[in-house]
């Protein structure tokens, strides 16, 4: 078919092909933008040179904290089984494992403990018994590990009869009592011997409480990285499983951590806690969970001058684990891809149980 055709403009435009209507239509269309398009994106995605060469973002295993879960005994290795691909270990395993870590590049961990329903009290007060397995074990880590930087875990849960990461008063969480409790897991912890201290427990006033007991101590060099915007979230199940250290339900006491974990609909609040946490001595400030709060890490990057952590907890690991064994999603590509995000979002540390496939992936 032939014809004359006007463009848009209304200029006629004597073209005679024998092609169809619609094509020629197409062509005229691509001469109009081709004549416009001195900007073309796609110059900088053409091979894996220049898509490497402009690469934004990067992330390095350095810039991941590996979580392990510690149980008391010998020649233990369990797996989580809302968390395929996590174990909990008896310290000798889990010397083997972050062996293992180590010759993957791996530098940082944080340890968490399982502790024996017997040795739980309402106040925890096993944190700080000098027989704990878990300052036992920070001991010998950092003994045949001194390079790696340790993360502990301050909060009263894994050890509380109550199941809260406070101290139970008359059915509710008693915030300044709750304080000389974690003073005292502190030093302990401190004592063993981890590098950074985490408080997950979301208590006000704590990150001070913690500092001036350390400093009291002369623990002057021991770190504190503040859960700083930790969320009532409900992607902290495989986590309590792993722990066992859920709410308990058959008392008269509050069955979620609403009370002191925050409200996921809320940003501002994030800054009233990172501003608190900064003036109260934080090393670093922590956005948990990660990736339904990518907004909030990056706030709290743009806000603040102190290093931001993420927690990518075990609920959104467990979800991208269980789509990929469905055949849904290809975890070679998801999992560094969802990795990356929280990166780019600002987090300059990640806690993710996918750091050692993540170490692994990068060695490929
Ligand atoms: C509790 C604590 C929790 C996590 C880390 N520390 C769970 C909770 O608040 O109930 C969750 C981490 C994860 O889900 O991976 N102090």
């Amino acid at each position: 078919m032939s014809g004359v055709l006007s463009t848009e403009h209304g200029s006629a435009l004597n073209v005679y092909l024998d092609v169809t209507p619609g094509l020629l239509q197409g062509m005229i269309q691509y001469r109009k933008e081709k004549r416009k398009m001195h900007k073309r994106p796609r110059r900088n995605r053409q091979s894996q040179a220049i898509r490497d060469m402009v690469q934004e973002t990067r992330l390095n295993v350095s810039n991941l904290v590996y979580p392990l879960f510690l149980e008391d005994g010998k020649n233990i290795k369990v797996e989580i089984s809302s968390l395929p691909g996590t174990f909990r270990f008896s310290i000798d395993k889990l010397l083997r494992e972050i062996d293992a870590c180590v010759k993957l590049g791996l530098r940082s961990f944080i340890l968490f403990p399982k502790v024996n329903g017997q040795l739980k009290d309402a106040q925890g007060t096993y944190s700080w018994d000098e027989k704990n397995f878990y300052l036992k074990a920070a001991k010998k880590i950092k003994e045949k590990f001194p390079n790696v930087c340790l993360i502990s875990d301050v909060a009263l849960d894994p050890y509380s009869s109550d199941g809260h990461d406070g101290f139970v008063k008359d059915g509710k969480i008693d915030n300044d009592l709750t304080l000389p409790l974690l003073q005292r897991m502190a030093v302990a912890q401190a004592q063993a011997g981890f590098d950074i201290l985490g408080p997950s427990d979301m208590m006000d006033g704590r990150v001070g409480a913690m500092r001036t007991e350390l400093d009291k101590f002369g623990y002057k060099d021991t770190g504190i990285m503040s859960y700083t915007a930790k969320y009532a979230s409900a992607y902290y199940g495989p986590f309590r499983d792993a722990l066992d250290s859920a709410p308990v339900i058959n008392k008269e006491i509050p069955k979620d951590k609403k009370s002191y974990q925050m409200n996921p609909a809320n940003s501002k609040e994030a800054l009233i806690e990172a501003e608190l946490d900064t003036q109260e001595g934080a090393d670093f400030l922590m956005v948990k969970p990660a990736l339904n709060y990518l907004d909030i890490i990056s706030l709290l990057k743009q806000n603040f001058d102190l290093p931001i952590a993420a927690y990518h907890v075990s609920g959104e690991c467990a979800m991208l684990i269980a789509a990929c064994q469905n055949g849904w999603l290809n975890y070679e590509v998801a999992m560094p891809e969802t990795l990356l995000s929280i990166r780019r979002a600002g987090a300059d540390a990640i806690l993710t149980y996918f750091a050692k496939d993540y170490a692994k992936w990068v060695k490929k």
